[in-house]
């Protein structure tokens, strides 16, 4: 689409002025092409500065993504080989499993916005413009001759490490490309000077009959510009956290190679015991004490830390050691 080449091409002259001339000439169209496309894209929130009689300028915070640009800084042998950008969705994730037959195994979809963003436990994740949505479509291809071993044959009781090699990703990409430390709370947050910056949701297929994974959807969102109000005390964003914009195609780009990566040395390189404290050493809830909420009961309790399969494990007053799989944890 011309929009996007003409975003690609500004980025890639990020700081330049380029005039509307030599779009045209690069791109093959006409003046009026071009300028019809910057219009478009500076409706849909990209910003670019026009420079009356010289030409056009991606603006320095422009947060504008551009799926080739993207596609073109990766370094993934999988994710994102095969991505596309969604200028508005309901749900990254629930379009990836609308269409899961289709794309490749790290087929991944990026949306600039959600209109119904999803969390765990039912609950909605607020999406405005300008973060990072993104939805991973993970297919496990079995192993042996000619089969990519990205994923193996990855069972559907190991789907769920899925989210720990995500929050792990998260916070390696935070501090690759924003320079930012970030602690994990147990299981699918992440945190930044104690309020919550990202949430990861993995959701499977599984066939019931032969008790094997269809397809895994591991979905990601991470703040990246201003706080909507009404979630303003429990969250936090990239910008209230480094007062930078711009950045999110690096975080993009650094999270799907992050995530790759973690995801390649659980499948392939057999180091779930070294992404496990990669993990715990980020959860800040560790040995503190929280009140647990399960589907049955709620009840005060210490965090001991995780197990071998990421089940938290609490300490009650008088009782024995608790392994958690599901439910959740609020800090007291
Ligand atoms: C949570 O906070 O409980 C998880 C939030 C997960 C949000 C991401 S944004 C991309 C993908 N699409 C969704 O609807 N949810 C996930």
């Amino acid at each position: 689409m011309l929009k996007d080449e003409i975003l690609h091409l500004l980025e890639r002259r990020r700081g330049e002025v380029v005039s509307g001339g030599e779009l045209a000439k690069e791109l093959g169209v006409s003046r009026t092409a071009v300028w019809k496309a910057i219009h478009t894209l500076e409706q849909s929130g990209a910003a670019i500065e026009t420079l009356q009689g010289a030409g056009y300028r991606l603006a320095e915070h422009s947060d504008a993504l551009s799926p080739t640009m993207l596609q073109e800084s990766l370094s993934t042998r999988f994710v994102g080989r095969s991505l596309e950008l969604l200028p508005e969705v309901d749900s990254t994730s629930n379009y990836l499993k609308r269409n899961a037959s289709e794309p490749p195994n790290g087929h991944v979809a990026v949306a600039d916005r959600q209109t119904g963003g999803r969390g765990r436990l039912g609950r909605s994740f607020v999406s405005p413009e300008g973060s990072v949505y993104l939805s991973v479509l993970l297919k496990p291809e079995g192993r042996g001759e000619g089969k990519s071993s990205f994923l193996g044959d990855l069972s559907p009781a190991e789907t769920q490490f899925l989210t720990i090699c995500a929050a792990v990703a998260v916070c390696r990409a935070l501090k690759r490309a924003a320079d930012m430390d970030c602690d994990i709370k147990w299981v699918n947050d992440v945190f930044w000077g104690g309020k919550k910056i990202c949430g990861i949701l993995t959701e499977a297929s599984i066939n019931a009959e032969l008790q094997s994974l269809e397809y895994a959807v591991v979905g990601i969102g991470i703040n990246m510009g201003e706080v909507p109000e009404e979630i303003a005390g429990i969250a936090t964003s990239v910008w209230e956290a480094t007062g930078r914009r711009g950045l999110r195609a690096a975080v993009t780009a650094a999270l799907l190679e992050e995530f790759e990566k973690v995801c390649l040395d659980f499948v392939e390189g057999n180091k779930k015991e070294e992404i496990l404290r990669a993990y715990e050493d980020r959860l800040f809830v560790q040995g503190r004490e929280v009140l647990v909420t399960t589907a049955k009961e709620q009840y005060r309790a210490v965090v001991a830390g995780v197990d071998a399969d990421a089940a938290l494990l609490v300490k009650r007053d008088g009782a024995d050691i608790t392994r958690l799989v599901s439910g959740e944890i609020t800090l007291l």
